[in-house]
């Protein structure tokens, strides 16, 4: 646990140290859990959509890309169901006046035992050594099984409570396992109560006159609502998706993990409409796209796994999350939700708008069903971003800090040095940069020694080094160092276009 902690503290403090990630507003102490996308992350950022929308979009022929308003008429949020039931069940510690999210309090201390099931753990692992069975030691030590069936026991009824609304017994809950307030360390609680997570804003001018509107919490209501208006000017036919990225903002009470859990944040979410009953088909097809989607960008299969949902919302008849090893374990990245008919039914409902389709194979007109493929960019973000960050041992006995980021999502695809300042060696250099600038991003860089440059492109991510020397002079060759390999080849100038653009070919990154 505390390495977790201490790889989870060295990414935050690379992503800002490297320019990708800051706090909002830092000269005045910052916005909790709201961040600034610095000039290195914003790249990142923009290539994890490109890389996405091309799949989507450009891929599937009967994908096509929308950008919706983040404010939406206020009915939206009524139809959909967010005004009613989007919320958080908080508890407000009465001496120290500090809100929490009653389920992350128990989550906080079903942890503890966690931790201490653990501790048992580590400590035989080092009594027994090499020898040490961890799969027979925790189905038999009965400390480790009494933590464990503590666990159980506790998040079961948490789970029943807040399934069944009955918050009184998420307070008793609380209340019975002795959780104090971890600010000032007083039981003295207040009721729960449910608290909507929607940010609410004003439009319109004069107090009286301005219409309460709320700032999306999902980008998927914007597809919804322009459902008849793609069907119709863009003559889709069922089978077909509407994909979007863009802001979503929750208030989120417990905010936390860096970028994982934001209040202001960005979504990449396709909504797919397919005939009623061949839903869970278009499902398992989706599952199934979007794990190859990940698996091409190489992170470790690893670091990926399936949280198939037994409980669901009462709307959806299918529904999983993809969850990634992040450094504080692993958490949902994306979710795949057979939504059915709901949204579509429900703004019918509320606008006494036809959202149907006519089917002309079946003769008749239906709402159709919808599979929704949801994923947070910014956890994607940090999914690639920590995954990529490695301390290396070198055979020199050195160690070095190198952001192994797939090539093709990579800020900077090349660095320019040239050796020395001097000998018409920086003017080759320069030459270089402005001929490859027009097909990658690409950076010139002359400060220290040749060593140093290396090492800090080696922690900011950029794939390659290429170096003007005085055999460039003779030759027109230069040489270009890979990241990864820290190989060193000597190649000619005119080859530097077709080498870059092999390693961050979309089709090649596609088909891995
Ligand atoms: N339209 C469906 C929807 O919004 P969700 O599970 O609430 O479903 C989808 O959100 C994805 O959005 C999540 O899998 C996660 O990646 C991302 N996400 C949700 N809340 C977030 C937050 N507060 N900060 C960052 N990303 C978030």
């Amino acid at each position: 646990m505390a390495k977790e902690q201490d790889n989870f503290k060295q990414v935050i403090s690379h992503a800002k140290e490297y320019g990708y990630i800051f706090s909002s507003s830092e000269i005045y102490d910052g916005l909790s859990a709201v961040y600034d996308y610095g000039q290195n992350g914003v790249e990142l950022k923009n290539n994890i959509k490109n890389y996405w929308w091309k799949s989507m979009v450009q891929m599937h022929q009967n994908i096509v890309g929308l950008d919706a308003a983040i404010l939406m008429h206020p009915t939206t949020w009524k139809a959909s169901g967010h005004v009613d039931a989007f919320n958080d069940p908080l508890i407000d510690n009465k001496d120290s006046k500090k809100r929490y999210r009653a389920d992350v309090l128990v989550e906080d201390y079903v942890e503890k035992i966690n931790q201490k099931a653990q501790k048992e753990i580590d400590k035989a692992q080092k009594r027994f050594g090499e020898a040490f069975n961890e799969e027979e030691f925790v189905t038999t030590n009965p400390r480790v099984l009494r933590y464990r069936e503590e666990q159980k026991t506790i998040m079961e009824r948490l789970a029943t409570s807040l399934t069944a609304e009955n918050l009184a017994d998420v307070k008793a809950l609380i209340e019975e396992l002795g959780i104090a307030c971890p600010e000032s360390g007083s039981k003295n609680w207040t009721d729960v109560k449910q608290f909507n997570l929607m940010f609410g804003t004003k439009l319109g001018a004069s107090a009286d006159s301005a219409t309460d509107l709320y700032l999306r919490p999902e980008t998927a209501q914007g597809i919804f609502v322009n459902f008849a208006n793609v069907q119709k000017t863009g003559r889709m036919k069922i089978p077909f998706g509407i994909a979007q990225i863009g802001k979503a903002f929750r208030n989120e009470i417990v905010a936390r993990q860096f970028i994982f859990r934001q209040r202001e944040f960005e979504q990449m979410e396709m909504q797919f409409f397919v005939r009623p009953g061949e839903e869970l088909k278009w499902f398992e097809y989706w599952k199934e796209t979007r794990q190859k989607w990940h698996a091409s960008l190489g992170l470790g299969e690893e670091n990926y796994r399936f949280h198939d949902h037994e409980k669901m919302a009462h709307y959806a008849n299918a529904a999983t999350d993809i969850e990634f090893n992040f450094p504080f374990g692993f958490k949902e990245l994306e979710g795949i939700h057979s939504r059915t008919d709901f949204d579509l039914k429900a703004h019918e409902e509320h606008s006494g708008k036809k959202l149907q389709f006519f089917d002309p194979e079946l003769n008749k007109n239906y709402v159709p069903y919808v599979i929704e493929t949801s994923i947070g960019l910014d956890r994607m973000f940090l999914a690639v971003f920590s995954s990529s960050l490695q301390e290396e041992a070198l055979e020199d006995g050195n160690t070095r800090t190198v952001l192994k980021l797939p090539a093709i999502l990579a800020p900077t695809k090349a660095a320019i040095f040239p050796l020395v300042k001097k000998d018409g060696l920086p003017e080759i250099a320069e030459q270089i940069v402005e001929d490859l600038q027009w097909d990658f991003n690409v950076i010139y860089d002359e400060k220290d020694a040749v060593g140093r440059r290396y090492r800090r492109q080696d922690a900011n991510g950029t794939p390659f080094c290429i170096t003007v020397d005085h055999q460039t002079k003779e030759d027109h060759t230069v040489t270009i160092r890979h990241r990864d390999t820290m190989e060193q080849k000597r190649v000619a100038i005119a080859e530097l276009k077709e080498i870059i653009s092999q390693e961050i070919d979309f089709k090649t990154w596609m088909k891995r």
